[in-house]
């Protein structure tokens, strides 16, 4: 069980991408997580290493499972944990990122949990003010959390990521989660593959050192995972698609496609699904195919973990140590 540890596990004050973190840190904080799951379903899931701090949750973009689950960690942890609503805030009077931001920092947070439309909106914080920044998704560019929790979703149903070949579907353009999972999964050592029509591929996808496919049926054979991405409709400019019928048709994951997968696949998804455009109700309701729930609660677990891991620096007398 988790208690008070003050061994370092991050490098750094702030958590802004995966690109930034090493194997090593990467597997210290999944192992770390691995003991929040077991407080999770104990009884009494509460811990006080957070006690006396302060978290602050700064949603520009919408988020259920995201924000939720930063609040819940953070409170099991002890923490005070204060969520912006930037639709009620000075942002709909069209106060800046920095000013908003900067107000905030003026109440002295410990922690401060961002997500914005922008790419580099996290990083460009965490330069401005003196508490730690997490990055909960910027942009298109990166979402390390949620990278992290599938991270730890994969681990413990197959022990590692040597030689898994995962393929990655859907809207890969715009996917930050996407992103960060293809950085994580080939730094731990997984054969990454996206799959995608070739309006929805990024423009430098082959140096993103994956297979590149547009054909569905064939990034599928032989997969151990499949991971599903919603088509960002918020992030497209006119249509990418001719009709989320047609795109069904060919890029969404039904029981059929899914029989092309190595037996004893299973299916991701980071949420929120829509159904019957990217996955079919009866793949994403399966709990015998779908581990869409358990990541989920990997989600808490990985969270208490970063935000324990930063509280480290804190407590090493960090930049905001009081
Ligand atoms: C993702 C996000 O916001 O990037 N959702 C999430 O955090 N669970 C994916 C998405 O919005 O499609």
């Amino acid at each position: 069980m988790p208690g008070r540890d003050d061994t370092p596990i991050l490098k750094t004050s702030h958590l802004l991408g995966i690109e930034g973190i090493s194997v090593g840190e990467i597997t210290a904080l999944l192992d770390l997580a691995d003991d929040y799951v077991t407080l999770g379903r104990s009884a009494e899931k509460k811990l006080g290493l957070l006690k006396g701090r302060t978290l602050i949750n700064l949603f520009f973009e919408a988020s259920t499972r995201t924000q939720s689950s930063f609040e819940l960690a953070g409170k099991r942890l002890g923490a005070d944990v204060l969520n912006m609503s930037v639709k009620t805030s000075s942002v709909s009077k069209g106060e800046t990122l920095i000013d908003t931001a900067t107000t905030l920092n003026a109440m002295r947070p410990d922690i401060l949990v961002v997500r914005h439309q922008d790419s580099g909106a996290a990083e460009l914080l965490s330069r401005k003010l003196d508490c730690c920044v997490v990055n909960a998704g910027d942009g298109s560019h990166e979402h390390p959390t949620q990278a992290l929790l599938d991270a730890l979703t994969i681990r413990r149903r197959r022990g590692g990521f040597e030689g898994l070949i995962v393929t990655i579907c859907g809207d890969v353009l715009h996917s930050r989660v996407a992103r960060s999972n293809i950085v994580l999964l080939s730094k731990m050592g997984a054969r990454v593959r996206i799959a995608a029509p070739r309006t929805l591929l990024p423009a430098d996808a082959d140096r993103l050192g994956v297979e590149i496919f547009t054909d569905m049926r064939a990034a599928l054979a032989g997969a151990d995972i499949v991971m599903m991405l919603r088509l960002q409709q918020e992030r497209m400019a006119g249509a990418f698609v001719p009709s989320t019928r047609e795109y069904f048709r060919f890029y969404g994951l039904d029981r059929e496609k899914l029989k092309l997968a190595k037996p004893g696949a299973f299916v991701m998804h980071p949420g929120p699904m829509n159904r019957g455009v990217e996955i079919d109700s009866t793949v994403a309701d399966d709990i015998e195919v779908s581990v869409i729930q358990e990541q989920v609660e990997m989600g808490v677990a990985i969270r208490m973990a970063v935000l324990d891991a930063l509280s480290r620096g804190l407590a090493a007398g960090g930049r905001n140590a009081p």
